[in-house]
């Protein structure tokens, strides 16, 4: 079978198309064809070395992955051949609280993912697939879109009616969009540019700012909730956001810490930043299985379709990693390995 591998460090150059044995799925394990493979920036921070994993090892990268079962071991009891399933962040985090060992392992990481023709795990680390999306939208849940619903429903507990902050417009961001529209949550969204600005609030974003045209964008925030102050931040940008954040967040609101697109470097925080509105900053990793599960329902109840800016064909996988290292997308860039 088909696809690419690489190491850790390697850089974008170091993608390799190389051709792997197909795998005969143990006991507990299901082959899938790998119709689709979404890109997220942690692969990225992978192919530039700034990801955890083994060092001096090829592996098959990219966590996010829609495609069908075709064969099951003698001890497999969730699937059958013929399923729609998508791939599951951390294969060892079924449910409940996270714990080390839970999220040691992750696909295209620690071992192979989904950048292959097909791929050979345990049934643990699949779900059965929205019925309402195709191959290209589906493969976009298992990263980007289980940490905003993570963010905004679990660690955020945003409720109807309540605000969020959700700052540029990559996949985690626009994700969060579509979730807490569909929740009745006021949503700001920040961006470097009017034109993704624009198609923000066509996808109902109830308001926008330019962060570059407004440096101190937590005023805007403050201005636009009457002095509130949001109920949850959807925090990716690290080092240049993280003090601007906590002054956006209202009293008693949550900043949820997911991603360093502006740097991973130390910030420096006043205690009494958080104490006197009594805020919570809170670190997320991706979700657990049942959360995937809750996002799959969510997303077939409520038709949502989650913004996907290009697809390349598989052939192509190197130039898609350039297109999302240049920034300019709008929501997911996507693989699809029939192309
Ligand atoms: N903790 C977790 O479990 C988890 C899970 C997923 C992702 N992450 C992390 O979360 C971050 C976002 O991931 P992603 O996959 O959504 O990335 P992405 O799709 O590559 O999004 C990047 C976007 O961030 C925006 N951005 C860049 N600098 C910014 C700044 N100074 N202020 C506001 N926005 C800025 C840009 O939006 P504009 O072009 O609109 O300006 C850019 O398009 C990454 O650091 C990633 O590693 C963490």
């Amino acid at each position: 079978m088909k696809a690419y591998q690489i190491q850790a460090g390697a850089g974008i150059a170091g993608l390799e198309r190389v051709e792997r044995q197909s795998e005969d799925p143990g006991a507990s394990e299901i082959r899938v064809r790998v119709d689709a493979a979404a890109l997220n920036h942690r692969d990225l921070s992978f192919a530039r070395g700034q990801f955890y994993s083994r060092p001096g090892y090829p592996i098959i990268p990219l966590v996010d992955g829609y495609g069908e079962v075709i064969a099951v071991g003698e001890a497999v009891t969730r699937f059958k051949a013929g399923d729609r399933v998508i791939t599951s962040y951390y294969p060892r985090w079924i449910d409940g609280a996270l714990s080390p060992s839970k999220t040691a392992v992750s696909f295209g990481a620690q071992f192979d993912g989904t950048l292959a023709e097909e791929i050979v795990a345990s049934e643990e680390a699949f779900v059965l697939a929205p019925r309402s999306l195709d191959a290209i939208t589906a493969a976009t849940l298992p990263c980007a879109g289980v940490t905003a619903w993570n963010a905004l429903f679990v660690a955020g507990a945003v409720k109807p009616g309540g605000s969020v902050l959700l700052l540029g417009t990559g996949g985690v961001s626009l994700w969060a969009l579509q979730l807490a529209r569909a929740a009745g949550v006021f949503t700001i969204v920040t961006s470097s540019q009017d034109e993704k600005l624009e198609r923000a609030h066509l996808l109902g974003a109830s308001a926008t700012i330019n962060y570059r045209t407004t440096p101190e964008w937590e005023n805007e925030v403050l201005r636009l909730t009457e002095g509130a102050g949001v109920d949850v931040v959807v925090e990716v940008g690290g080092e240049g956001t993280l003090a601007r954040s906590l002054k956006a967040a209202g009293p008693s609101g949550t900043i949820v810490v997911i991603g360093r697109v502006s740097g991973g470097g130390g910030v420096s925080i006043e205690p009494g930043a958080l104490i006197g509105g009594a805020k919570r900053l809170v670190g997320i990793t991706a979700g657990s299985r049942a959360m995937l599960e809750q996002l799959v329902r969510f997303v077939d109840v409520n038709k949502i379709h989650p913004a996907v800016d290009k697809v390349f064909p598989f052939g192509e996988a190197p130039s898609a990693y350039e297109y999302l290292a240049g920034g300019r997308h709008f929501g997911k860039v996507v693989i699809d390995m029939r192309a």
